[in-house]
């Protein structure tokens, strides 16, 4: 496996890929663009690589991209989602270290301690000019209290601070446990000493901190943005600092870019700025590499997807239950794809017992990967295979059944289009076990689905099995096991013929000519 990666990543997370065997290629962020058409299984990048839909385009077999950190705004994933590109990151690895930052620039802000250094290496003792004001019995305004928000806000408690909180999917237990004060955005911004914004950004949060909600606000407010450039408007911002509305203002991230494109709040004494180092801690490097790095190992070498943010992730211990049924749902995508010859319209999946208690959202779509694989250009996956069958105009309908009269567990496939159906069904005879094809149409049996396998559509009529038997071994093909369904004696039956090697087209016709034979199909498992 190749790993690109366009950032610095810490040894650690190289190592561990190297010790999985993984080719490790390290470039500059600028060469990306061409770099990667060379082929490459994964991409690491941090926030210095624009991953952009020609970046994604540009890729050949690229299967994962993997961001060491928790922003994915610099990754198109909407691009990356259509080409079956897992995306991942690595939530929760520089959380503490970005709120310790947010609390070092609470801090600077309330002390001036950036402008006081600053004097003092120009040789001066200026004790009057920078007299600070205390955290103590202060209101903190926390906007946005997911991961970071939340420490924030345990950070501020112990400095005996008020904290309000604005999250819309914040649950009232969490804030209880906080003990903070949830909060609408016009409490906070009315009554807050200090604010943070720790929102993602997208179209509700950009310019969230503009001239109109910063009129709304206390004279003499604080400002922090260590989240994501572009949450304030900073020519609002640079206006109310100037005029004295805003008494200081503390930003990581920038509106115009990394560096910022527009210098013009450098030009305030009022403002302190950090070069994007929220996540900048030994600690926090080491846990985004070797998070990053072990989610790359876990995806290719045991198919686990691990904090996607275009795919559900697994818990573990899920994961080993659902697997069987997601090898099963792709074997029994693939027999489909294969005795299917019309457009569908309609996809049913009905699992029942046993499977049905589980969240089978990754066998619906093993089922559709092991449907679409042959016919579809661009690799499918859990990531893209429901996207594809919605633009393929196919409706896909789950439904499940605590029990079945004669399986523990079974799902059971029928497509639809054109007035034709074609249903199959797979159990598990123990969980682990090979994955059975139970049922094809309705012609009951028991087929291993592995390797070659001959699907045959005969009359029920004696000497049908002799004379495929002695087409194939004339044929030098030989049988590794078969079975025979049928539903009325002496109508049709459907024999399934598991060969250890596959046959040409010129025995398949031979088969053919028998008019006996209504049709024949080799699967290839
Ligand atoms: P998170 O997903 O845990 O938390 C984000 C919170 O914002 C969520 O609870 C969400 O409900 C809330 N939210 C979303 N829309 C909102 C809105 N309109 N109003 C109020 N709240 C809203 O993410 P996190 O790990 O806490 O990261 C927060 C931000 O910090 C992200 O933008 C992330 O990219 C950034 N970040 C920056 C650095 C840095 O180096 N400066 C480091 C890590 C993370
Ligand atoms: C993040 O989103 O994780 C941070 O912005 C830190 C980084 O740039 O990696």
């Amino acid at each position: 496996m190749k790993v690109l990666v366009s950032d610095p990543l810490s040894k650690n997370g190289l190592e561990l890929l190297k010790k999985n065997k993984f080719e490790v290629t390290e470039i500059e962020p600028a060469q990306l663009k061409e770099e990667i058409k060379k082929g490459y299984d994964a991409l690491i990048v941090r926030s210095g690589s624009k991953v952009t839909e020609d970046v994604i385009n540009n890729s050949k077999g690229l299967k994962v991209i993997g961001r060491a950190g928790v922003g994915v705004d610099n990754v198109d994933v909407a691009a990356a989602t259509k080409k079956g590109i897992v995306v991942m990151n690595t939530p929760g690895g520089n959380t503490l270290s970005t709120a310790e930052h947010t609390m070092a620039l609470i801090l600077s802000l309330a002390r001036n301690i950036p402008q006081a250094y600053k004097s003092m290496l120009e040789g001066k003792w200026d004790r009057k000019k920078f007299k600070g004001v205390e955290l103590s019995q202060k209101t903190l305004g926390i906007i946005g209290l997911g991961r970071i928000g939340t420490e924030v806000a345990k950070r501020a408690k112990s400095f005996d601070m008020k904290v309000l909180v604005y999250d819309p999917f914040l649950s009232e237990q969490h804030a209880a446990k906080l003990d903070v004060e949830v909060s609408d955005l016009n409490t906070i911004f009315s009554e807050s000493d200090i604010i943070t914004v720790h929102t993602p950004i997208n179209d509700e949060t950009r310019n969230l901190i503009n001239k109109d909600t910063i009129s709304k606000m206390k004279k003499g407010v604080r400002i922090i943005n260590c989240a994501r450039g572009g949450i304030i408007d900073e020519d609002a911002l640079y206006d109310a600092l100037k005029d004295g509305k805003v008494a200081g203002a503390a930003l990581d991230v920038y509106a115009t870019g990394e560096p910022p494109a527009d210098k013009k709040l450098f030009e305030l004494g009022n403002v302190v700025l950090t070069p994007h180092l929220g996540a900048s801690t030994a600690e926090a490097q080491e846990n985004v590499a070797l998070g990053i790095a072990e989610q790359i190992v876990e995806y290719f070498v045991n198919n686990k997807i691990i904090n996607a943010v275009n795919a559900p992730s697994i818990d573990p211990e899920v994961f080993k239950l659902l697997k069987p049924y997601i090898l099963l749902g792709e074997k029994i995508g693939k027999l489909l794809s294969s005795l299917v010859s019309f457009g569908i319209e309609d996809l049913k999946i009905t699992y029942s017992g046993d499977v049905a208690d589980l969240n089978v959202m990754p066998v619906t779509s093993a089922v559709l990967k092991g449907m679409f694989e042959k016919v579809q250009q661009e690799p499918v996956n859990e990531v893209n295979a429901l996207a594809i069958a919605k633009e393929r105009g196919i409706k896909v309908v789950e439904s499940k059944t605590t029990r079945h009269e004669d399986f523990a567990t079974l799902i059971d496939v029928s497509v639809e289009g054109k007035g034709v159906k074609v249903s199959v069904a797979g159990s598990l005879f123990a969980h682990n076990a090979d994955p059975r094809i139970v049922k094809i149409n309705d012609f009951r049996m028991d087929m291993v689905p592995s390797g070659n396998v001959l699907i045959v559509h005969n009359s029920d009529i004696p000497g049908m099995i002799g004379f495929l038997g002695t087409v194939l071994g004339e044929n030098k093909v030989n049988i590794a096991g078969m079975t025979v369904g049928r539903h009325n004696k002496g109508k049709t039956a459907m024999t399934v013929i598991n060969i250890d090697s596959s046959v040409s087209e010129k025995v398949l016709g031979s088969l053919k000519k028998n008019k006996n034979i209504i049709d024949v199909k080799l699967v290839k498992f």
